[in-house]
């Protein structure tokens, strides 16, 4: 079995093979960027280098970058826990061509990565295209890939844009087919939202720059951002369709079940969920410098560790737990991203304190609720 850890250096090293430059994941709260609250997704670090008002000394890179989805236009918190594949906090591995290699290099790249490296059988999968890019279709045919498994979509879904503005383009998506035991059509089909037919990597090609007011340029030159989601991956490698049962999330929902003596299965197994995925989105958001607070990227912390409390206290949980947690974390993760080993202290004092006020408010108030409660008379309602 391939451990997630070992996911990411497959990929990393595959593309450092054919001429990438390894980068560090950049901070999840971006220094180029005010109009983004945390990076999403791994070209945000680059987005300058698309749009060519920044020269880099290399024009291909790869990286496995940090992303959070909690606020903005990517937001994933409320479900999170409840599905398969939601995350506040995920890894993105991704290779990227500043101007120099596109569409056809772009693509066998992807192909001998997933069904050589990563040994996936070419039968399982299927690729999309944007409607209108026969360029696209014909690689993927070229490569072996059946028409009938090359999917034009008219959508957004193969239209990737970061936010509002900034570098977009037409994308093709490939995905893995879980078999027959899970419900769901392929791509494009009325049940694509099932768990059967899953997107495992997403290859952007950069070629226009949307404005405020709506407008779009092509940019000068055509350049490669590409996506893949390590959880997913991660999953269908080791063989099950569940992000939260592969070997990193499995450990820390151990984890939470160990500190609360609880079956991590049992009927608690949502909260262990919600409990993993916060702990991870928590801890690199403060080793990243944001610290709880009533507004912009220290309130959406302050929201997710209080989701993540909340679900600690329906475990019958009396005491802080999170930072409890923080050792396994580090022990998974603190290798690929150092600043987690070094913000460990940190880590863990910020989010004992502020579960602590947490639960105090939270205790106060349902007291305040009880006394309420126990003077209405039968039959009455509380106003709202
Ligand atoms: N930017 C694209 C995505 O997030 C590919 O990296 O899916």
């Amino acid at each position: 079995m391939k451990t997630l850890n070992e996911i990411r250096s497959t990929f990393l090293n595959y593309f450092e093979k054919q001429g990438h430059t390894v980068v560090p994941s950049s901070p999840l709260v971006p220094r180029n960027d005010p109009t983004l609250m945390f990076a999403n997704s791994g070209m945000v670090q680059f987005k300058n280098c698309f749009t060519g008002v920044e020269k880099r000394d290399y024009v291909r890179a790869t990286t496995a970058q940090k992303c959070v989805r909690a606020g903005g236009k990517h937001n994933d918190l409320d479900n999170v826990g409840y599905t398969a594949r939601h995350h506040t906090f995920f890894e993105m591995l991704g290779n990227f061509s500043f101007g120099d290699y596109f569409k056809s290099e772009a693509i066998p790249f992807a192909w001998e990565l997933v069904t050589k490296h990563f040994d996936i059988s070419p039968e399982r999968l299927y690729t999309t295209v944007y409607h209108t890019d026969d360029e696209a279709f014909e690689l993927w045919k070229k490569i072996g890939v059946p028409e009938s498994r090359i999917i034009r979509i008219a959508t957004s879904d193969n239209f990737w844009q970061m936010g509002p503005t900034g570098p977009c383009g037409p994308c093709t998506e490939i995905f893995f087919d879980h078999g027959e035991k899970f419900w769901g059509g392929p791509p494009g089909s009325p049940e694509e939202d099932g768990d059967r037919f899953i997107e495992i990597w997403n290859v952007v090609f950069m070629q226009n720059e949307q404005f405020e007011d709506g407008s779009m340029r092509a940019l000068d030159m055509q350049s490669i951002d590409t996506g893949m989601g390590i959880e997913r991956v991660a999953a269908l490698l080791q063989g099950t369709n569940d992000n939260y049962a592969t070997d990193l999330m499995r450990s820390l929902i151990e984890a939470s079940a160990n500190a609360t003596s609880s079956d991590p299965d049992g009927p608690g197994k949502t909260h262990h969920r919600v409990i993993a995925d916060h702990l991870r989105s928590t801890s690199f958001l403060i080793a990243d410098g944001v610290m709880p607070s009533n507004d912009g990227r220290g309130y959406v912390l302050r929201r997710i560790l209080r989701r993540a409390a909340r679900h600690a206290h329906l475990l019958g949980v009396q005491d802080p737990l999170m930072h409890r947690l923080v050792p396994e974390l580090v022990r998974q993760m603190g290798e690929a991203y150092p600043e987690l080993r070094e913000a460990q202290p940190l880590i863990e004092e910020t989010l004992k304190l502020e579960e602590t006020r947490f639960r105090q408010t939270l205790d106060r108030g349902l007291k305040l609720l009880d006394e309420e409660l126990t003077g209405l008379p039968e039959g009455a309602e509380l106003p709202g």
